[in-house]
């Protein structure tokens, strides 16, 4: 007998919450307390920030790695970097989260969306090369959910037209691609160690890697208010070059990033177990696809994206993410409104009432529906699942079963 569904008034599959992320491990308390009680707390008098980006690079196999205070802040320091001016056109996913973009309008640069692949999520290079104009600057590809973008054919157009990389790194710490860390790829890489990422620094914080050393000078110094680098010891001049931030980490949140830093390839692990799980069983549900891993990157799921055959199924994706919401597992829509669609970009809300940069340059921008047809399509089949290394095996199960019963009584 069909049993009834918790959206109905049946009883949930499960009652308990779901293990939370992140967790803080006893361990790092002593480190924690001996930077606090070593004094200097800013990058600017302590030693542990400089630890951290040195260990990061290390790890990363990059020469430089130069912690920010978050992954926003890394791209907007990489355009600046970069040589991105006002003006300059940078190309970008429509599906992903919108700090991949908002720096682009931070340099008074103007956002282009490209589509994206249909089965990886990530950025087409199809319509990117479409896109491409003889304003073009630079690309920010973004290894969205933890999945490496087809970096060979992106490195291939970004060569053939003499654009920058950018690698968006915040939701893939410790992916590879053919092998290599992704972030070690294009011309620089962006993390970001917000609260819930694969590796945090205490709630928020970012790094960027690169292996050339004006860019990793450039970036040092607009982080810290576009002043001249003062040498450890030495009285500070104040002397500001060029327009600057302050988009500087704590030493807290480096001791907190090294300590996670040693973690990382054991919570790589655990998450691409928990996902192979979860594959193992929802690929044999009709008109559900989980997600997919490409020949030449390592996928490290950061999310666990499903995506719904909603017109097969009869039901539309709300109704689907209620009922399972309601069966007690935690899932969630994923970047329900493409980025061209989202009023900052649509409707060109951005300095004041001026719409800067847009309103500067002599090309009309328009941002409309039908622009990146494959994220607008995503945007209503996806699903977001968790599956982070404290998940156990009984959690995995209620996800499975609240899949089952939810979809037995679909297909009934
Ligand atoms: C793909 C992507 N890019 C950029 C960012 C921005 O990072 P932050 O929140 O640290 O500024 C995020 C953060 O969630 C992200 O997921």
């Amino acid at each position: 007998m069909e049993r009834e569904l918790a959206i109905f008034g049946g009883e949930p599959i499960r009652t308990k919450p779901c293990p939370p992320w992140p967790v803080f491990d006893e361990n790092m308390g002593n480190e924690l307390l001996n930077t606090l009680r070593n004094g200097g707390f800013s990058e600017l008098t302590g030693q542990r920030a400089e630890e951290f980006g040195t260990a990061f690079a290390d790890k990363f196999g990059v020469k430089y790695g130069i912690p920010v205070s978050n992954g926003t802040s890394a791209i907007h320091l990489a355009l600046i970097a970069l040589g991105v001016n006002p003006g300059d056109e940078v190309l970008v996913p429509a599906h992903t989260f919108i700090g991949s973009a908002t720096p682009i309008l931070m340099q008074n640069a103007i956002p282009i969306f490209v589509d994206v692949d249909e089965d990886t999520y990530t950025m087409s290079p199809i319509d990117l090369e479409r896109k491409i104009t003889d304003k073009s600057k630079a690309i920010i590809v973004v290894h969205l959910n933890g999945n490496p973008a087809d970096m060979d054919e992106i490195m291939r157009i970004a060569n053939k037209y003499d654009l920058k990389v950018i690698e968006d790194c915040a939701q893939a710490h410790g992916a590879k691609y053919n092998g290599k860390y992704i972030g070690s790829i294009g011309h620089v890489g962006t993390f970001s160690f917000w609260e819930d990422k694969i590796m945090t620094t205490a709630g928020e914080g970012g790094m960027i890697v690169t292996d050339d050393s004006d860019v990793a000078e450039k970036v040092r110094v607009a982080k810290s208010h576009g002043e001249m680098e003062v040498k450890k010891g030495e009285e500070r001049k104040y002397v500001h070059e060029f327009l600057g931030y302050n988009y500087r980490i704590t030493e807290f949140q480096a001791t907190y990033g090294l300590y996670e830093l040693r973690e990382l390839d054991k919570y790589v692990e655990r998450r691409r177990e928990n996902a192979s799980y979860l594959t193992r069983y929802l690929s044999e549900l009709k008109g559900l696809h989980p997600p997919k891993e490409t020949v030449k990157g390592k996928h490290v799921f950061y999310k666990y994206i499903v995506k719904v055959d909603v017109e097969e199924l009869g039901k539309d994706i709300d109704w689907i993410r209620n009922a399972l919401k309601a069966e007690g597992i935690e899932v969630s829509r994923r970047y329900p409104l493409p980025l061209h669609l989202q009023p900052l970009f649509k409707e060109k809300n951005t300095y004041g009432n001026t719409s800067w940069p847009y309103s500067c340059v002599k090309k009309n921008y328009q941002y409309d529906v039908g622009l990146c047809p494959t994220a607008e399509k995503l945007g209503e089949r996806l699903l977001t699942l968790l599956v982070h290394p404290t998940i156990d095996e009984e959690y995995l199960n209620d996800v499975v079963a609240a899949f089952e019963k939810v979809w037995e009584y679909i297909l009934s």
